[in-house]
């Protein structure tokens, strides 16, 4: 396992470009398994996520190959099972459901384990996929799934589920009839996935509102697409910029879908515009506490959360946190806590007092996002972190180091 090794205290001054999003390319490569034509993908990150994607793409016959952020896709004969030892590594590989059944009416997929964040639940993605015809068993952890043609029908969710609203938006454009889906996710990155779709010929209606409209097509082509940038990535230098004092420029920062985050850290004391060159961040006078929320989009996003919380470590005054989407997303609270930082959990609320300085201490990475508020903070604190397992980290951030050190930092990726 690799660790990060940080060196804090600078500030961050240059140009970041960021990637393309992952949470729109993982849908998006599944999406692939809809066509009857080969599709090229640019704008693909290189991250662990998506080669796990890539690896079961290929095991499901979409043959892939990846070469410089883009991904070829040629759909073949499928097979439709989707192996525990792949998915337990990565729950988004419960999106070749909805695909695998409307292309070829079975699916035999891993049902995916809970996570660190969570116990990460799957039944809105089956009861919509049953409203649609399917019947599905659990057998020795697997989902099994059967069809014959999808029907359209009318979906109310739960919740604004991102992976449910996916799932049955690539189930449904295939479907015979129209599929009206309600309370469905307005994520930009659900956005994205229907615009590729219509790329492919699908014919949707209403994506990025609670109420989507799709008239199910007989077959769907290739083509060209390229994934929108990642927000979360952008997010979270933003937040370097403002926690290490900086000014960093964002090129392909995508400012309107990261709305609600900008507002909060213009809030903290923040200084944040729109240029013609990108999106120009610097931390301004000092930093003001504030309280947070998650929401589901166009709220403040839960991936956003623990990167947040890291500067309100360091801003004047204390400052709330609610995670009102995941049950569990509070893992970096205690390593925060053992560099200094003065935050107390009461449930799903975080009370974050905010202290002079934090100081570098040797911590570990539980998910995704807790290890980017890691590395966030070890920018920030007075000596050297050391973040473990970050694993984690590569599965959402491409070659954060180099683009961190590119613009001041003083990481070194080391052998645990
Ligand atoms: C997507 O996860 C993202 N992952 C997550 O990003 C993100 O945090 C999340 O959406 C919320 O925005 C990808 O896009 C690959 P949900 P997803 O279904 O689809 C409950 C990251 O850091 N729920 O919107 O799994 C669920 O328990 C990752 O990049 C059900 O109860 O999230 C949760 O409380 C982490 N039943 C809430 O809904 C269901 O069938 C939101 O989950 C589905 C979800």
């Amino acid at each position: 396992m690799d660790k990060l090794v940080i060196e804090g205290g600078v500030p961050l001054t240059g140009v970041i470009e960021v990637s393309g999003a992952k949470n729109a390319a993982l849908p998006i490569l599944f999406a692939s398994i809809l066509l009857d034509g080969p599709v090229s993908i640019s704008n693909v990150p290189d991250l662990r996520d998506i080669h796990t994607t890539l690896k079961l793409l290929n095991l499901l016959g979409c043959a892939c190959d990846y070469q410089n952020g883009r991904v070829e896709a040629r759909p073949g004969d499928l097979l439709p099972e989707a192996p525990y030892d792949l998915v337990r590594t990565m729950r988004a590989s419960v999106l070749c459901l909805g695909p695998l059944l409307a292309r070829i009416g079975r699916a035999r997929v891993a049902l995916p384990g809970g996570c660190a964040i969570g116990a990460r639940p799957v039944d809105q993605h089956l009861k919509g996929l049953e409203r649609m015809g399917a019947s599905f068993q659990l057998e020795e952890g697997y989902i099994l799934g059967r069809c014959r043609r999808l029907k359209g029908a009318h979906i109310i969710l739960d919740m604004p589920t991102v992976g449910g609203t996916e799932n049955l938006l690539m189930a449904a454009a295939l479907a015979e009839g129209e599929t009206v889906l309600e309370n469905a996710a307005r994520e930009p990155e659900v956005v994205d996935l229907a615009n590729f779709l219509r790329a492919c010929g699908a014919q949707i209606e209403g994506h990025g509102t609670p109420s989507i409209r799709i008239r199910g097509v007989p077959t769907l082509h290739g083509g060209e697409y390229a994934v929108m940038p990642d927000r979360i990535e952008a997010g979270t230098f933003l937040v370097a910029a403002g926690i290490t004092g900086g000014e960093l420029l964002l090129r392909h920062c995508p400012f309107e879908e990261l709305e609600a985050v900008i507002l909060k850290l213009r809030s903290m004391g923040m200084e944040i515009s729109q240029t013609p060159e990108g999106t120009l961040a610097r931390r301004g006078a000092t930093l003001h506490a504030t309280d947070v929320t998650t929401q589901p989009y166009p709220g403040f996003p839960t991936d956003m959360q623990a990167q947040i919380m890291a500067l309100m470590c360091l801003a004047d005054g204390a400052g709330v946190v609610e995670e009102s989407i995941f049950e569990n997303r509070y893992m970096h609270v205690q390593e925060l806590n053992r560099m200094g930082a003065r935050i107390r959990v009461s449930g799903y609320t975080a009370m974050i007092r905010g202290v002079q300085k934090l100081t570098g201490a040797p911590v570990m990475a539980s998910d995704l996002r807790a290890s980017a508020s890691l590395v966030l903070a070890g920018l920030a604190a007075r000596g050297t972190t050391e973040v473990r397992r970050i694993y984690h980290l590569d599965r959402g951030y491409e070659r954060i180091e180099s683009k961190l050190n590119a613009v001041g930092a003083r990481i070194r990726r080391e052998r645990e």
